[in-house]
């Protein structure tokens, strides 16, 4: 901590000695100001004043108080939601260093409450029932719908009873495949209420891939839709639950229950391939049930979600959190790094199926009674304009994306808070999404985070702090970012190594479902004492955190997080490859692209036919978004004389650094590296 108020401290100084905002606010005479040569980039006055958090001297106090007295600050948060009953004398435990033993953090222990209740009845009797909680735009222009608080509850009462007709209870698990229909977040708020476990699969996943998750969860009942359009293209999800099905039978995991909404737009229920006895049309079976559900008390600790992610070894980890601790992170940051207001109209352009989705589509927001535009098409679909056609149609005030969105041409009237996420965004990039589409007048909040940290933990918080374009600035209240070097020390001041976390939040992942050595190993074991995240960062000389990256191997493809291994894997799969090493490559659109060198069985040529059926593969076995942008034949893999790849030298001849490739004479055959870069271009 020392170390990181002392650079707040610093900080609070800023510019050039100056010590409060009233200074800070002459500076920049009310006016947004992006100063090139101090590379800060300050809030107007106008909306430092509104802010929750107005200068960098409010923003101090909180933190402090967080990491002094976390369980005062946090417990004086969750006062403010309901709860059956209030947790017990501690508010927090933690153990988060392996050589004291078991990793373990709980939040609000013996606390009961519900999420699902806080996020909708709770606003209902406030008076807010009518307000409308989800706009739904679908793929095609002028379709479209709303639900207010009232008529959300309304749903997720019917499918809560759906659900505990069919044998669900507590600490059951559901695989939810569905697409960005209001469903989705309907499916899951309707488990929260009964105390099941949703674990949301990106309907993006292939048939392979929803199997290995759901033999992983043993769910009781599979929530999905027949088909979906995105873009100018028709998906038949229902045919890819099928073959997962089938596939989890083989493996063990019969599933009695696929519920399926017949997503008409799509397809019709005529063409849809059904087993009777085991599909259930949603459109038939829910809205029979009564359109109240009472709510199942559940301790802070009981688990809310699983969602599965990609690590740097081939299976993918099932990322497991908890209600209650989950519950207030969602909300204030959600409350604090978008500046939110009841008046505000939010979209966040994410996927429920990944954990931007969880934290800032569904809980996050409704927790706060917000309106929330739920998205289901494709940012250029009809045109690249439709993203700004959403953002004047519902005069969204709070716009959150990935850097990568496919965001062009016009600022927005509407809009006053701009929000960035999955990838570290450049500083040009900054520029362009600050100055364009915000118009210099709305704060960016380049929020850094992780499915496993499931809320923000470095952020700006708009209106308190002076940003400096690309850095997603300071931690939130109650984290504490601290950079290690290789052996696991602190590092101070200005320094770049590998980013970890000093005690726990309460939004903190618990466990690997089912698997805690995995979850100790993965993230404690690395720097003993520490959360370590995985990533790289910087801090400069005025305290702001630089994102670098992730340091394993696992690489960001349009904010979708894929571990090298398991597309390794899946080529590897294909019977005339015999071996496989994939590298993340800068792209320009999509952020980072996947590389993928291949070596070939003995004797079999390569050809753009087989290319073409080894991308085909990654896309059977993991799903569209993880195919390789280019395959490199590899007749020999560049190894150490012990077998291991140097993928480092795979990366530079995979970016054409061929100039940096490094020694290469600890290579088993240094040959090899010449004989890849004249296939460079095969
Ligand atoms: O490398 C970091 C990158 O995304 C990773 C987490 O991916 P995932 O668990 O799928 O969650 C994505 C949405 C939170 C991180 O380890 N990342 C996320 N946000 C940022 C980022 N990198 C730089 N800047 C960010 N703002």
């Amino acid at each position: 901590t020392s170390d990181h108020l002392r650079h707040l401290d610093s900080m609070a100084a800023l510019p050039s000695g100056a010590g409060n905002i009233s200074h800070l606010n002459a500076v920049i005479l009310g006016e947004a100001l992006a100063s090139e040569e101090h590379d800060l980039v300050f809030p107007s006055a106008d909306f430092s004043r509104q802010a929750h958090v107005s200068s960098p001297e409010k923003y101090l106090e909180m933190y402090r108080r967080s990491i002094e007295d976390p369980a005062g600050f946090w417990s004086d948060i969750a006062a403010e939601f309901y709860w059956k009953e209030k947790w017990g004398k501690q508010v927090y435990s933690e153990n988060l260093d392996v050589r004291k033993g078991s990793i373990k953090i709980e939040w609000f222990k013996g606390g009961t409450t519900n999420i699902c209740y806080n996020a909708l009845d709770r606003n209902i009797e406030a008076g807010n029932g009518g307000k409308v909680a989800l706009y739904w735009e679908g793929n095609e222009l002028g379709q479209d719908g709303s639900l207010s608080y009232s008529e959300l509850l309304e749903k997720v009462c019917q499918l809560a009873n759906y659900l505990k007709y069919i044998g669900v209870r507590k600490g059951d698990a559901i695989v939810i495949y569905l697409p960005m229909l209001m469903e989705l977040p309907i499916a899951m708020l309707a488990c929260a209420r009964i105390g099941a476990v949703h674990s949301v699969v990106f309907a993006g996943f292939s048939a392979e891939s929803l199997a290995q998750r759901i033999v992983d969860c043993k769910p009781k009942a599979v929530v999905t839709c027949n088909a979906v359009r995105r873009g100018s293209k028709v998906i038949n999800l229902k045919d890819i639950v099928d073959a997962a099905l089938v596939e989890s039978a083989k493996n063990g995991v019969s599933v009695d229950v696929c519920l399926t909404y017949e997503n008409q737009s799509a397809m019709n229920r005529e063409t849809t391939k059904w087993q009777e006895g085991r599909d259930i049309w949603w459109q038939d079976a829910v809205p029979k049930h009564p359109t109240s559900c009472a709510v199942e008390w559940v301790d802070a600790e009981d688990p809310l979600f699983l969602l599965y992610t990609s690590g740097s070894t081939g299976k993918p980890k099932g990322v497991l959190h908890t209600t209650g601790g989950y519950m207030i992170y969602t909300a204030t940051t959600f409350k604090y790094a978008f500046d939110f207001k009841p008046s505000d109209i939010y979209w966040c352009t994410a996927d429920c199926g990944w954990i931007t989705g969880h934290s800032y589509v569904t809980y996050g927001p409704l927790l706060n009674g917000a309106s929330v535009v739920v998205f289901e098409g494709a940012p250029n679909y009809p045109d690249p304009g439709r993203c700004w056609d959403i953002v004047d149609k519902y005069k969204v005030t709070i716009f959150y994306t990935a850097p990568t969105l496919y965001v062009t041409r016009y600022s927005r009237k509407s809009l006053r808070v701009l929000g960035s996420v999955g990838e570290p965004i450049n500083p040009s990039a900054w520029r362009w999404f600050f100055n364009v589409v915000g118009d210099s007048r709305c704060p960016i909040s380049d929020t850094w985070w992780q499915t496993e940290t499931g809320g923000f933990m470095i952020t700006p918080l708009p209106g308190g702090w002076p940003q400096k374009p690309g850095s997603a600035t300071f931690p939130f209240f109650g984290v504490q970012p601290v950079i290690v070097d290789e052996k696991g020390t602190e590092i101070e001041g200005e320094c770049s190594g590998y980013l970890c976390v000093k005690s726990s939040w309460p939004g903190a992942f618990r466990t690997l479902y089912g698997d805690q050595e995995r979850y100790e190993t993965t993230y404690f074991k690395p720097f003993p004492g520490y959360y370590f995240s995985g990533d790289g960062c910087s801090r400069d000389n005025d305290g702001y955190h630089w994102l670098t990256g992730r340091v394993d191997d696992v690489i960001n493809v349009s904010g979708h997080r894929i571990g090298t291994a398991e597309v390794e894997s899946a080529l590897v799969s294909h019977h005339q490859c015999a071996e496989a090493a994939v590298v993340g490559v800068e792209h320009e659109v999509k952020g980072q692209g996947i590389y993928a060198f291949v070596t070939l069985v003995e004797g079999v040529p390569y050809s753009e036919e087989l290319r073409k059926s080894l991308v085909l593969s990654v896309r059977n076995q993991i799903g569209a978004f993880a195919a390789p942008d280019k395959i490199h034949w590899a007749p020999g893999l560049p190894k150490t004389r012990s077998g291991k790849i140097m993928r480092r030298i795979l990366r530079k001849i995979a970016s054409r650094q061929l100039d940096e490739l490094g020694d290469t004479s600890t290579l088993a055959d240094p040959s090899v590296v010449d004989q890849l870069i004249a296939l460079s271009d095969c």
